[in-house]
């Protein structure tokens, strides 16, 4: 396990030399809210007790080198054109940090050991703790301490310039989570309020066995998501006579006219980003175009399914709340259950993997499972009552081999 103590004698053992601060960054699991964010609608994750451990110290070479004991090669970047120096998809995180830090004592640069448990196979959001604990790690050493909300917001621009359009729920709680609560987001308007876990309900993650780090095989799927439920917030909103005026037209734009469950399934099954565009009356470049790249015009996306998954999903986040609060750790379960549903049949981010991980812990006596994160493989999450921890995790170990693990509602960022 890493502690504060081993990063700091592995960084000296490194570098020959002591880091000046140490940086943490939680993992996260979203609760529920899934492929909401980038629409504009809520979510509900929590921060974990698992992490990276970033340590920093600065020096005055304008080269930012960092080393890794869970990614491969050593990473040597120069402040002035960080990205020409990204060769690993690990490494365009670092470069996004970096840019994202350019005026910050631009002259200087640092040698960085990063460290954790937190599994990289993607839904536990090991890119998001890498690009915040960097953001607020290098800053530091820099000579400038950044609020949490700060390094968050930097870290959400740094990813979409890695090409992932994420909707910054990730790097949020990963910045303000808090022990023993989960963290309800909501985007327009941003607001976040926390959501305590009642005493009763335990968490059990799961390896589906399949890897999608959405900084590679995931991120065109995710991408053409995103680019959908654009096409489909412009469509809804020409059916009920408006135009949306707002860049990039959102879903949450649309979501609480009245008649939206009808008017969704009117949307086309299937349709390119242009047709949707040239019947909207709008410049396709609104629906297509990303922080750094673009989706194909012409590639047929999932309108309605998607639409249909973003808008469900935005109220069970709502109910989930409420559950909560309520301490009903059935209904909770249920909901998480027909989230898993959706993603699965609706958004189509699921895998026969994932699916079978979540049957393995239902059965096991989890009060509902469901896959977490951007999906496409990764990992899964059960809501488990107290008690059935063990039995929810051998469960899914038998199913895919595992790792599987308990785990709970953590403090967000920190500099140690
Ligand atoms: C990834 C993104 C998040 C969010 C989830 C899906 O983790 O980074 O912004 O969209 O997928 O809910």
């Amino acid at each position: 396990m890493t502690t504060l103590e081993t990063i700091r004698n592995a960084f000296s053992g490194a570098f020959n030399q002591v880091a000046e601060c140490v940086a943490y960054a939680p993992g996260r699991v979203n609760l529920i809210g899934e492929h909401t964010d980038y629409s504009g609608l809520p979510a509900l994750p929590m921060a974990i007790d698992r992490g990276t451990f970033i340590a920093v110290a600065g020096d005055e070479s304008g080269v930012v080198e960092v080393r890794s004991e869970q990614f491969a090669g050593v990473a040597r970047l120069t402040r002035a054109v960080p990205d020409a120096g990204a060769g690993e998809p690990w490494q365009r995180y670092i470069a996004g940090a970096l840019a994202e830090l350019a005026e910050v004592s631009p002259g200087r640069g640092a040698r960085v050991l990063v460290s954790g448990d937190l599994p990289t196979a993607g839904g536990l959001s090991s890119s998001s703790a890498l690009t915040v604990g960097l953001i607020a790690g290098l800053a530091a050493a820099w000579g400038e301490r950044l609020a949490p909300e700060e390094a968050a917001r930097r870290a959400i621009i740094a990813e979409k310039h890695v090409g992932v359009e994420t909707g910054g729920m990730d790097q949020q709680v990963i910045a303000l989570g808090k022990g023993g609560q989960a963290l309800r987001i909501d985007f327009l308007p941003p607001a976040t309020r926390y959501v305590p876990i009642p005493e009763e309900l335990r968490f059990v993650v799961a390896a589906s066995g399949e890897e999608a780090p959405k900084g590679t095989a995931a991120r065109e799927a995710y991408n053409e998501r995103v680019v959908a439920a654009r096409a489909a917030a412009v469509l809804l909103a020409h059916q009920m006579g408006f135009e949306i005026e707002s860049d990039p037209p959102l879903l949450a734009h649309v979501a609480d006219v009245d008649v939206v469950d009808v008017l969704v399934d009117e949307l086309p099954e299937k349709a390119p980003a242009r047709d949707a565009a040239r019947t909207a009356g709008i410049a396709i470049e609104r629906l297509t175009t990303l922080t750094n790249g673009e989706v194909d015009p012409a590639l047929k996306l999932s309108i309605r399914r998607v639409a249909r998954h973003v808008l469900s999903e935005a109220g069970r986040v709502d109910a989930a709340e409420a559950a909560l609060a309520a301490g009903n750790l059935k209904a909770f379960g249920a909901l998480l259950n027909e989230s898993h549903a959706s993603l699965r049949d609706d958004l189509r981010c699921s895998t026969q993997a994932l699916d079978k991980v979540c049957a393995a812990m239902r059965k096991a006596g989890a009060l509902g499972a469901r896959l977490t994160g951007a999906g496409f493989g990764g990992y899964a999450l059960a809501a488990v009552p107290a008690g059935k921890e063990d039995a929810v995790i051998a469960a899914a170990v038998a199913a895919t081999g595992g790792p599987a693990f308990a785990v709970v509602a953590s403090d967000g960022l920190q500099l140690l």
